[in-house]
């Protein structure tokens, strides 16, 4: 018979999704609160003596003061990217052309791959994020590096081959026909195996001739259980481009549109300066958007309204895309989400914003019912929190009136330093103590 293992602490979970439900109703707190897991999975979940009074063979493990909550989703990031997070001086064209794509040129090298994807997962890891969704590069070995790492540290993972064969330099070039076939026979090899979940990807409109773009529509209507992932109205002279290279399409989802990539399951990275009707379609369509507030401000795209395509019904979740993203960790995270909105005049709670991080994120991704939160049948990925971790951590969270000036607390000023141990299917992947 397996073991059940129960964490004992401060408990954050939640009840229902905050834009619907409001904050209040949505936010499951628990001052002495308990997880329980076995085979990977959580077993129980709840106040401390309920969950230990079901549990009495249990090994437990007491976190006193530590806060237990659900393992940080990051639902668009580059991991080839890790590299050239922090380059200076350029927007998103000029960015890509000058860093993204010289780097990204080099993942053809299976050990580069790998080297690159240790350091990545070392990252996410110690900043408790459990589950990305990740942009690979045009080489089926740089997809391979990425979840072979993923499985030997046991952690779900998705991801794809970026699909491009246009306007980028010939190392980073495939074309319709090579896209589609490597792609497919990835999805055969990833898709599903362990914790594995493929993404259709072809990079953004600008990349892809239409072929391709036809290629990636037809392979992902093939897999319509696979993610599709893809860039949208991030900058201005990127749409303004989309709109010179795609004379026929009234906007720049349209071109996606087009080509069969809209719909459940296809999340586009950034979707800031979108038009009346391409909100609406997102949300008719049941499309996700991934909010990148960091590389937002990094890049100097613009603001995502995020409440309002909440309020229109679009699923969002939080996003760190490295390396345009400025950070791995979902606080700074959260902390740009909060001031991109208001400088729009909407006041993010900390409900709201963690929400986004976790449950919204791994909802955004189609994978809201194995992943996002703390609740009985979901795997078990948490991360435990120290809400003192630094001197003036300490010194506001004592005089937090509630968990929620706690929590806020974290979002503007926690780091890394607070995520004292990741757990991935029930596993303790991260310890900050063996990692010094
Ligand atoms: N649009 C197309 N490719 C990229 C990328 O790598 N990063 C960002 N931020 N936007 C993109
Ligand atoms: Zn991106």
């Amino acid at each position: 018979m397996t073991e059940t293992t129960i964490l004992r602490g401060r408990l954050l979970r939640f009840a229902g999704d905050p834009f619907e439900i409001g904050a209040e109703a949505a936010l499951c707190f628990d001052e002495d609160g308990a997880l329980a897991m076995r085979d990977g999975i959580i077993a129980d979940v709840g106040p401390a003596a309920m969950v230990l009074a079901d549990h009495p063979g249990a090994q437990v493990t007491h976190l006193g003061e530590s806060l237990i909550a659900p393992g940080f989703v990051d639902c668009h990031v580059h991991y080839p990217q890790t590299g050239i997070i922090a380059s200076y001086g350029a927007q998103l064209l000029e960015w890509l052309n000058t860093y993204t794509f010289p780097e990204e040129s080099r993942f053809g090298d299976r050990s580069y791959a790998q080297s690159a994807a240790q350091t990545y997962f070392d990252e996410q890891l110690r900043n408790g994020v459990t589950t990305a969704c990740s942009f690979c590069t045009i080489h089926p070995e740089s997809v391979d590096a990425y979840f072979d790492e993923a499985a030997r540290r046991g952690v779900r993972a998705m991801g794809g081959k970026v699909m491009m064969d246009r306007n980028a330099p010939n190392t980073l070039t495939d074309t319709a026909q090579a896209g589609y076939d490597d792609s497919k026979a990835l999805i055969g090899k990833w898709h599903g195996v362990g914790r594995a979940l493929y993404a259709v990807t072809p990079r953004f409109a600008p990349t892809s001739t239409e072929a391709q773009l036809a290629a990636a529509g037809a392979l992902w209507a093939e897999h319509r259980d696979c993610v599709m992932q893809t860039h949208l109205s991030e900058n201005r002279n990127e749409i303004k481009w989309v709109g010179e290279l795609f004379p026929g399409s009234f906007d720049y989802l349209g071109v996606y549109e087009k080509y069969g990539l809209v719909g459940e399951r296809a999340i586009f990275g950034h979707a800031i300066h979108l038009s009346d009707r391409e909100a609406a379609r997102l949300a008719e369509t049941g499309a996700s958007v991934a909010h990148c507030p960091t590389s937002n401000q990094f890049l100097g795209s613009g603001e995502c309204d995020v409440a309002g395509l909440m309020g229109r019904g679009v699923r969002v979740g939080l996003a760190s895309d490295v390396g345009g993203g400025s950070s791995f960790s979902m606080f700074h995270t959260m902390k740009a989400a909060y001031e991109v909105a208001q400088r729009r005049g909407v006041s993010l709670s900390p409900v709201h914003l963690w929400w986004l991080a976790t449950a919204g994120a791994a909802r955004a991704l189609g994978i809201g019912e194995k992943i996002g939160n703390l609740a009985v049948g979901l795997e078990a990925d948490a991360v435990v929190l120290d809400l003192a971790s630094t001197p003036i951590l300490r010194h506001r969270v004592a005089r937090a009136d509630c968990i929620n000036e706690a929590l806020f607390a974290q979002i503007v000023l926690a780091d890394d330093r607070a995520v004292t141990s990741t757990l991935s299917g029930g596993r303790v992947v991260y310890d900050q103590g063996e990692s010094r």
